[in-house]
C-alpha cells in the first residue's frame, strides 16, 4: 500500500472517530458491569477495590433509623453477601490486596422512619444512594425499600478478574424510579404454578426492580385459591386438591414478596371468567337457555339475584383480610353476552330496569356495585379497561389496566382524560411468543407516547408484563418470563431518555447471566456465552 493509502485509512480513521463523537456518549461502565435497570446516574472511577469473602461484611450503621433487629434488611443483607460470593466462594482467587486497597464492608443507612414492619405501597419510596469508597461503601436510603434496589444496583458493581478475585471500582450512585408501578401478571389458573416457583419468580423480580406482583389467581379453568369462608369453591373448582394455595401458602408468597419491597395485588376476575366458581358455588352462575329451556351450561356470574351480593360481599370481605394491599384487581374483561341473553329470567330484568338490550347496562350495574362493596371495605379498585369502555360508573381513585394491543394509546388519553390512573400492560403481552428479539419491541415502547396534559401523564402510574397461562406451565414459565420481562423492568424503572438498544442489548447480556448464576433459568438473549462460573 502506498502513501496515498494509508493516508486515505487515516481518513477513514478520524471519520469512524467523528462518527462515534457524534453519537450519544456510551456509557462503558455501565455496559461492562451489566447495570439493569440502569440507574438515574452512575459514576464509576478507575480506582479499584477487592473485596475477600471473609473479610467482606454488610451491616447496619449505628445511627441508622432502622432497628438494628430488622428482620427485612438482616434477610437482605444475607441474601446479597450469598448473591456476591456464595456461588464461587472457593474459587476466590489469590489475595492480591492489602488492606489499602481492600473494600471492607457495606454500610447501610435508613435515614427516616425505616417502615421495616409495613408493607410496601404505591407511595413507597425506593429511592437510594451509593457511595463506594475504601474502606467503606455506604448505602443510604429513605426507607427498607431504597436499600433492597441499592442493594441490588451494590451487587451489581461486583465483578470478577480472570483469577477470580472480587472487584469493585469506586463509584457513586443515584437512584429512583421512573413508574412506582411495576409489575408482572401470573395466572395460576389456566395452569397452577407451584409455590417454590412464584417464590423464585419474586427472587427474579427484585433483581430487575420490580415491586408488584398481579396474581391472576382464579379463571374458568380452575379456582385453586383456598377461601376459608367458601371452601367449597377450591374443593370442587381446583384442579385438583393438591393443585390448591391454602391460606398458608398464600402468606408465604405475600411475606416473601414483602421481604423484597414487592406488593402483591390478587385479581379475582368476574364476572365473566368464572365458569370454576360455580362448581363450588351453586346459584352463582347464570344458567344458559336453549330456546325455552335450560341447556345445562352456566355463563357469567349472574347478576340480577341478590345472592350473588350476598356471597360476592362475604368473599371481598375475607379477601381483603387476606391480601394487605389496598388495591384489589376485580377484572371485569371479556363478558360473553350470549348466555345472559338467552336467559328469560334477564330479559326480563332488562326490560324492567329499562336496558334496552343493552348487556353492557346489565354488567354495569354489576360491576358498580361490586366496585361500591369493594369502597365500603376501604381498599382500592383496579378494573381491566372494558369496565371503563362501557361505561361504568367509577368511583375516582379507580385504576384501568389497558391491555387491548389496538390503538391503546387513544384509550390511555381517554381513561387519563377521565381522570383515571392507568396501568399500561397492551404492549407487554409476553405470552405472545415469536422468533427473534422481541424484548427489543418490549424495550422501545414508552408509557406517555400518547397525547394528553402533563397532567394525564401523571395518571400512568405504570405498567404490567402479563405473562398468560393456557401454554405456561412450572416447566417454561422461568425462561418465558426472563430476560423478556426484564425489558419491561428497565422501561418502568429507568429514565425516558435510557433508549439506546445497543447499550440495553450489552447490558441485558451480562444481567441475563447474573440471573442464571443465580439460579434462575433465564433464556439466552441471542448467540453467545456467559462466563464459565455462570454456568455452573
Ligand atoms: C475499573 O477500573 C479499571 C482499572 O482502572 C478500569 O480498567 C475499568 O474500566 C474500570 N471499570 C469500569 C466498569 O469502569
Ligand atoms: C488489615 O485489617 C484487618 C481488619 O481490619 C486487621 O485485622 C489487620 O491487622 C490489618 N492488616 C494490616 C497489615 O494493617
Ligand atoms: C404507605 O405505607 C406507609 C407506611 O406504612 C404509610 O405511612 C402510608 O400512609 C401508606 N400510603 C398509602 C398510599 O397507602
Ligand atoms: C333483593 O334486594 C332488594 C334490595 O335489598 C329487595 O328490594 C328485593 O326485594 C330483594 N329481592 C328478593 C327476591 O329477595
Amino acid at each position: 500500500m502506498g502513501p496515498r493509502g494509508l493516508e486515505l485509512l487515516g481518513l477513514l480513521g478520524l471519520l469512524a472517530l467523528a462518527a462515534r463523537a457524534s453519537r450519544a456518549p456510551r456509557d462503558d461502565a455501565a455496559e461492562t458491569l451489566g447495570l439493569w435497570p440502569l440507574p438515574l446516574s452512575v459514576k464509576v472511577s478507575a480506582t479499584q477495590l477487592y473485596l475477600s469473602p471473609e473479610r467482606f461484611t454488610i451491616s447496619h450503621d449505628p445511627y441508622s433509623k432502622a432497628d438494628p433487629g430488622c428482620a427485612l434488611l438482616q434477610e437482605a443483607f444475607r441474601r446479597y453477601y450469598e448473591y456476591i460470593f456464595g456461588y464461587n466462594k472457593r474459587r476466590n482467587g489469590p489475595a492480591r490486596s492489602s488492606n489499602e486497597t481492600q473494600l471492607q464492608q457495606l454500610v447501610v443507612s435508613v435515614v427516616l422512619d425505616s417502615q421495616c414492619d409495613s408493607f410496601p405501597n404505591i407511595s413507597s419510596d425506593e429511592s437510594y444512594t451509593l457511595n463506594v469508597k475504601k474502606p467503606v461503601a455506604v448505602l443510604k436510603a429513605n426507607r427498607v425499600w431504597g436499600v433492597l434496589r441499592g442493594l441490588e444496583t451494590f451487587s451489581q458493581l461486583i465483578y470478577q478478574d480472570t483469577y477470580g478475585t472480587f472487584i469493585i471500582n469506586e463509584s457513586s450512585i443515584t437512584d429512583s424510579p421512573r413508574f412506582p408501578h411495576r409489575g408482572i401478571l401470573i395466572d395460576t389458573s389456566r395452569h397452577y404454578l407451584p409455590v417454590q416457583s412464584i417464590l423464585k419468580t419474586l427472587d427474579a423480580m427484585a433483581f430487575n426492580k420490580f415491586n408488584v406482583l398481579h396474581w391472576h389467581i382464579v379463571d374458568d379453568q380452575s379456582f385453586p385459591f383456598q377461601s376459608t369462608t367458601f371452601p367449597e369453591l377450591s374443593n370442587k373448582g381446583s384442579y385438583s386438591l393438591s393443585h390448591v394455595y391454602t391460606p398458608h401458602d398464600v402468606h408465604k408468597v405475600i411475606e416473601y414478596a414483602r421481604l423484597q419491597g414487592i406488593r402483591v395485588i390478587p385479581e379475582f376476575d368476574t364476572p365473566g371468567h368464572t365458569q370454576s366458581w360455580g362448581k363450588g358455588q351453586k346459584g352463582l352462575l347464570t344458567p344458559c337457555y336453549n330456546a325455552k329451556t335450560p341447556s345445562g351450561a352456566f355463563g357469567p356470574i349472574n347478576p340480577i339475584v341478590n345472592s350473588t351480593y350476598t356471597f360476592m360481599s362475604k368473599f371481598f370481605e375475607e379477601i381483603s383480610r387476606v391480601f394487605p394491599d389496598q388495591f384489589i384487581h376485580l377484572g371485569g374483561d371479556e363478558v360473553d353476552f350470549t348466555c345472559w341473553a338467552s336467559n328469560p329470567e334477564i330479559q326480563k330484568f332488562m326490560e324492567h330496569s329499562g336496558f334496552h338490550k343493552d348487556f353492557r347496562k346489565l354488567e354495569s350495574f354489576y360491576i358498580e356495585k361490586i366496585l361500591k362493596m369493594i369502597s365500603t371495605i376501604k381498599k382500592n379498585s383496579i378494573v381491566w379497561q372494558e369496565v371503563f369502555d362501557n361505561k361504568v360508573k367509577l368511583p375516582p381513585g379507580t385504576t384501568v389496566q389497558v391491555w387491548i394491543a389496538d390503538q391503546y394509546a387513544t384509550e390511555q388519553s381517554l381513561i387519563t382524560a377521565a381522570g383515571f390512573p392507568v396501568i399500561l400492560s397492551a404492549p407487554w403481552y409476553l405470552d405472545l411468543i415469536s422468533y427473534g428479539e422481541d424484548w427489543r419491541k418490549y424495550y422501545k415502547v414508552n408509557p406517555l407516547d400518547f397525547s394528553g396534559s402533563q397532567e394525564q401523564k401523571r395518571l400512568v402510574i405504570g405498567g404490567e408484563a402479563c405473562l398468560w397461562g393456557e401454554y405456561v406451565d412450572v416447566t417454561n414459565l422461568t425462561p418465558r418470563l426472563w430476560p423478556r420481562a426484564s425489558a419491561v423492568g428497565e422501561r418502568l424503572w429507568s429514565q425516558e431518555g435510557v433508549t439506546d438498544l445497543g447499550s440495553a442489548y450489552r447490558r441485558l447480556t451480562v444481567q441475563r447471566c447474573r440471573m442464571v448464576r443465580r439460579g434462575i433459568a433465564a433464556q439466552p438473549l441471542f448467540t453467545g456465552h456467559c462466563n464459565p462460573e455462570y454456568t455452573k
